[in-house]
């Protein structure tokens, strides 16, 4: 993170913690029902996408982590008004006095998030000019914005750098263009849409991502009155239109969530009821978790996830954009692989360095190699950039208790499990920035009769 310790303490403080670390006797396994709420990964997208509408939108499931607080921060210091419904998670944004905002509460709310980014095709079209300050988000990469800034340069947006940041302004207003992006990014993807769906006449995009929390996304555009066709191949088509309206959406389930926890039942010998989980967007992860030799049972509110009492299967895996196996299921996933009767491989193709959390499982007494090359599968991006994005994990091993501090969101959170199924005492500090991403994870733990205690 960019303010690592900044963040931490802020998040620490949402997630009922005076501290910012637990204390976990592990060893025993996680029992119980968790309920999930909206994606992350969708939900604040979904916030920026109220900047676009005339009238209020109305956000339902709204998940009580921090990355949403940094969004709505910054759709109030934009003059978005933003309150609480009367369903628990039921968030009503007001758009009807969009204003300007000053670089340094820009810069102050956004800490260390990405979505700054997203804010910059709807604020062109509405203000005629965008500010976006240094970029944060997880540190797994350089994670840079050159895809987003080509296709605003393509809508006509003029890009000035500035030593604060960038400005963006839009002196003849942003018209449709044809795009093509050089890998199926995210956020690029959505920032096509977020721009395109207001800009003048017809967009092509080319390699769009095809994530379903984008595919939500254009759920919610198309209620606001957006023109959206999604062809195969991933070409996306965009009718650009004069006015949109506010939405009334609930969003999608969290799958990232869904599979962290699938992974804890693993790790821990346990056995987890994932309330609101679904099985279409989870088929790939699925598969694997399968393979692994987990158990799992659907029902119409939730998977039921356990570990089948005998030893598990080694893997290999390698991530990649949807319909792939996503990156951000890796991590928790490794965890339990460590206590696999052999060798498993993890090619991870989407982030360049999202292997640092595993010195921290091999301190707790996992052996786990990361190497440079493309293990197992076809060459991908950074095979020949040095960057160590294949891991190797000879299993299975016994974790034992360290003190350990969490690096990222994903990586933080397999810290906890490891923790939760290694023998002894473990100390996890920097627990705050798990926040960003995972609603009540302290409440949830204690629900599903974790032993720990918080600093006090
Ligand atoms: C989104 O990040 C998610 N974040 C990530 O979730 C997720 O891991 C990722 O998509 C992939 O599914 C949010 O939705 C907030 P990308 P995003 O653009 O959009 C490169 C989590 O823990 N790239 O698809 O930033 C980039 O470096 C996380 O919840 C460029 O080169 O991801 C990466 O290698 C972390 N230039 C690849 O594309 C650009 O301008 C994919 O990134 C943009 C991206």
């Amino acid at each position: 993170m960019n303010t690592l310790g900044e963040d931490a303490r802020n998040h620490g403080t949402a997630v009922g913690l005076l501290g910012d670390s637990i204390t976990i006797r592990g060893g025993k396994p996680l029992i119980g029902r968790i309920e999930l709420k909206g994606a992350k990964n969708l939900v604040t997208k979904a916030m920026v996408a109220s900047l676009l509408g005339e009238t209020p939108s109305v956000l339902k499931d709204v998940p009580n982590i921090s990355d949403v607080r940094i969004v709505r921060g910054l759709l109030e210091v934009h003059g978005v008004n933003v309150v609480e419904g009367v369903e628990e998670g039921e968030l009503i944004f007001d758009p009807s006095n969009v204003e300007s905002a000053h670089f340094a509460d820009i810069d102050a709310h956004a800490g260390s998030s990405r979505i700054p980014i997203l804010f910059c095709g709807p604020l062109l079209h509405r203000l005629g000019e965008a500010f976006i300050p240094d970029l944060g988000g997880c540190r797994i990469g350089d994670r840079p914005i050159d895809y987003h800034l080509d296709v605003l340069r393509n809508f006509g947006a003029v890009v000035e750098k500035l030593p604060s940041g960038i400005r963006m302004s839009a002196p003849n207003g942003l018209k449709g263009a044809k795009l093509e992006l050089p890998y199926p990014s995210v956020g690029a993807t959505e920032q096509v849409l977020l721009t395109a769906v207001r800009a003048e006449g017809i967009t092509e995009l080319k390699g769009a991502a095809i994530e379903p929390e984008i595919m939500d996304l254009i759920n919610i555009l198309q209620k606001m009155g957006a023109v959206i066709t999604v062809d195969t191949d991933r070409v996306i088509r965009i009718e650009g239109v004069d006015r949109l309206e506010g939405y009334t959406h609930r969003a999608l389930f969290d799958r990232n969530e869904a599979a962290s926890w699938a992974a804890a039942a693993l790790a821990t010998e346990g056995d987890i009821f994932v309330g609101g989980a679904r099985q279409g967007e989870l088929l790939t992860f699925l598969n694997v978790y399968r393979k692994v030799g987990g158990q799992f049972e659907i029902h119409d509110d939730g998977i039921r996830f356990w570990h089948p009492g005998t030893p598990l299967n080694p893997v290999f895996i390698e991530t990649d954009v949807h319909p792939g196996f996503m990156t951000d299921w890796q991590q928790p996933l490794v965890v339990a692989l460590t206590k696999a009767s052999g060798v498993s491989i993890v090619h991870e193709t989407v982030y360049e360095q999202r292997f640092g959390f595993v010195d921290a499982l091999v301190d707790m007494g996992a052996t786990i190699q990361v190497h440079k090359d493309c293990l197992g599968g076809q060459a991908c991006r950074f095979g020949q950039r040095n960057f160590n994005h294949s891991a190797v994990i000879v299993g299975p091993t016994r974790l034992h208790g360290a003190d350990i501090e969490v690096p990222d969101l994903r990586g933080g959170f397999s810290h906890l499990i490891a923790a939760l199924s290694a023998e002894g005492t473990s100390t996890v500090s920097n627990v705050g920035i798990i926040a960003r991403g995972y609603e009540n994870f302290i409440t949830k733990l204690r629900l599903l009769g974790a032993d720990f205690s918080t600093e006090e």
